[in-house]
């Protein structure tokens, strides 16, 4: 049997994009998987309680005037003792330190809401109307050391109408966030599996 694999969400805000996941983890559109944790840094996060309803173990992490780099070791130290071997960043509003992402290196994704390499950073879908594109949207990407700029997984496009306004425009990419996160987790849970069986045939075969 195929060992479930356990996914650690972080959060700060409103966490729909957690709920999101999360759902498709239990209704099995993310095959082989299970959300352990759902982890916040700020203690009045809206998506905290959607996590406690769906009946995942939630931890608040806060950064209490500390450094980054001690703040995530605290973080790294909770997801290893529950064995997370894929984080999803999901409105995770802090930049992770190096040590951080060393620690999970290839297996933190991030949920951005624009077609990277345009608009990273805050505020993508109102850079988006700024600059006047026409198409925007959505990308999964694998967090490394640079901002919003680590390799795509997966893309979602959205045309922008001329009456767009920030909120309105936001719906619609958050629309396809909710669907996209899901698809991607299940692409690289798929590659993380087909490595692991990978190394395991070349160990049993040395
Ligand atoms: C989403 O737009 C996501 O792309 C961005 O932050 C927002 C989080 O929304 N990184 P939610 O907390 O998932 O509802």
């Amino acid at each position: 049997m195929i060992e479930r694999a356990r996914i650690g969400i972080l959060i700060s805000g409103r966490g729909s994009n957690m709920a999101a996941l999360a759902d498709a983890v239990r209704e099995g559109r993310v095959p082989n998987a299970e959300v352990v944790v759902v982890l916040s840094d700020q203690p009045t996060a809206a998506g905290l309680s959607k996590a406690k309803e769906r009946g995942i173990e939630t931890l608040v992490i806060e950064r209490r005037g500390r450094g980054r780099a001690e703040h995530d070791r605290e973080i790294v130290a909770a997801l290893s003792e529950r064995h997370v071997e894929l984080v999803c960043l999901a409105g995770y509003m802090r930049v992770l330190s190096p040590e951080f992402i060393g620690s999970f290196r290839g297996r933190i994704l991030n949920i951005h809401p624009s077609l990277l390499p345009s608009f990273p950073g805050l505020d993508a879908q109102k850079q988006a109307l700024e600059h006047g594109v026409k198409w925007t949207g959505c990308t999964v990407h694998v967090v490394d050391e640079t901002l919003d700029g680590g390799p795509i997984i997966a893309q979602r496009a959205v045309r922008v109408s001329d009456d767009d306004t920030v909120e309105s425009l936001s719906g619609r990419i958050l629309e396809q966030e909710h669907e996209l996160y899901a698809e991607a987790v299940s692409l690289v849970l798929a590659s993380l599996l087909a490595e692991s069986l990978t190394a395991k045939r070349s160990d049993s075969e040395s």
